[in-house]
């Protein structure tokens, strides 16, 4: 079997990467933005190299094969049979929140979304005009749930759309079948659409935890839901859009459908390739980034969790550590942490000012810097 090398130090500087971009000519690491400083799988790069000397580039066609590959693998994963005709594809995830947002809630129709949360679930609402509730996200016994009584309380019934997030960012948490079962009541009473974003549904560090796609949980939640999933995250290929909105309703695609047409284009014939073969080929490399990321999850834990003022959940998913930082002794713990050297995004964006998010898919010595210089920036505040 391949062995692959996550330790491998790649120079990202110059390589027009909007992660590393951010911080060129200064001494400060990024661990913002949701991207992994590894390569991506072999696999995926013979796949490219092949399309590329073929040498014809012309508007492209969703593949078959990656067609048959993603009903396949959402078969395999999670026992959800899909149809090919449900599938619409996108160059981005984020379009889709938008799109989901404006095709199915109307101008004085609004939508619910978890809080904190990635930010584009807000700017959709906002850049579409739409009101949109909050669901508070609280700990409880160390997972970041959604308190959908609370939301139920501010809601005025001119909501449509209940958009989620699973697994959750940032927080990282899998919702287990009851919770879903619960967020798919919610809807059902409130007569409410679902979006949900699964994009992160194959990076789960806790080894007990399955993912379980909503719509897959009987024929009412798969008609009231557009799915979005991608291979960007897990296989790293994010600068390759090509995500796939799954809507068994056919009036809520034919909606979709219209509302991203002549707007929205369609996906990179390049980053169709990279999504087959990324679907198809890749699951040995997964296996092993999985089990380098939750080495570097157990490591930033420990670590963040020895900071006085710092505190941090473990995750059950994603690369992306949010922490807690409201007692440390600072106004702005991003800014803070940046000037000591260390990139982080700041929980203000995703709802949350004392909050950061650190993104720990990149290779250990890099991390271990960093947290080097976090442990050295709190501990000269004393
Ligand atoms: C929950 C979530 N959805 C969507 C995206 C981005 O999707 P895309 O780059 O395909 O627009 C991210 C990236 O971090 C994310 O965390």
């Amino acid at each position: 079997m391949a062995i692959f090398n996550f330790d491998q130090p790649i120079d990202r500087r110059n390589s027009d990467s909007e992660k590393w971009h951010k911080y060129t000519g200064s001494d400060i690491i990024p661990l913002w933005i949701a991207d992994m400083d590894f390569c991506s799988p072999p696999a995926i790069i013979e796949a490219l190299q092949q399309r590329v000397a073929y040498g014809v580039f012309g508007y492209g066609y969703p593949p078959q094969g990656l067609i048959s590959a993603f009903i396949s693998r959402m078969k395999m994963l999670y026992q959800w049979d899909i149809k090919p005709e449900w599938l619409v594809f996108l160059p981005g995830l984020v379009s889709g929140l938008n799109i989901a947002i404006r095709s199915l809630t109307k101008s004085n129709e609004s939508s619910l979304c978890p809080f904190p949360i990635y930010p584009p679930f807000m700017k959709s609402a906002h850049m579409a005009n739409r009101k949109q509730v909050s669901i508070p996200v609280n700990l409880a016994n160390n997972r970041w749930l959604l308190n959908l009584a609370t939301a139920e309380a501010n809601m005025d019934g001119s909501e449509k759309l209940l958009m989620l997030c699973n697994p959750l960012n940032p927080g990282g948490t899998v919702f287990n079948r009851d919770e879903l079962i619960e967020q798919l009541e919610f809807a059902k009473r409130h007569n409410l659409y679902i979006c949900s974003d699964e994009i992160h549904c194959e990076l789960l560090l806790d080894k007990h935890a399955k993912h379980i796609p909503i719509a897959s949980l009987n024929e009412d939640a798969a008609l009231r839901t557009v799915t979005l999933m991608a291979p960007s995250k897990t296989f790293n290929i994010a600068g390759l859009g090509a995500s796939i909105a799954v809507i068994p309703n056919a009036i809520l695609r034919q909606r979709f459908i219209n509302c991203r047409t002549g707007i929205v284009p369609s996906v990179d014939i390049l980053a169709y390739v990279a999504a087959e073969a990324a679907y198809l080929h890749c699951d040995g490399w997964l296996q092993q980034l999985l089990a380098y990321l939750r080495d570097n999850h157990q490591f930033v834990l420990q670590r963040i969790n020895a900071i006085p003022g710092l505190k941090m959940a473990p995750l059950a998913a994603t690369y992306l550590a949010w922490i807690d930082a409201s007692e440390l002794p600072v106004n702005n713990p991003h800014t803070f942490f940046e000037e000591a050297g260390v990139g982080l995004s700041a929980g203000v964006d995703f709802g949350n000012h004392n909050f950061i998010r650190l993104n720990f898919g990149c290779r250990r010595t890099l991390l271990t810097e960093a947290l080097t210089r976090m442990e050295k920036a709190v501990a000269a505040l004393c």
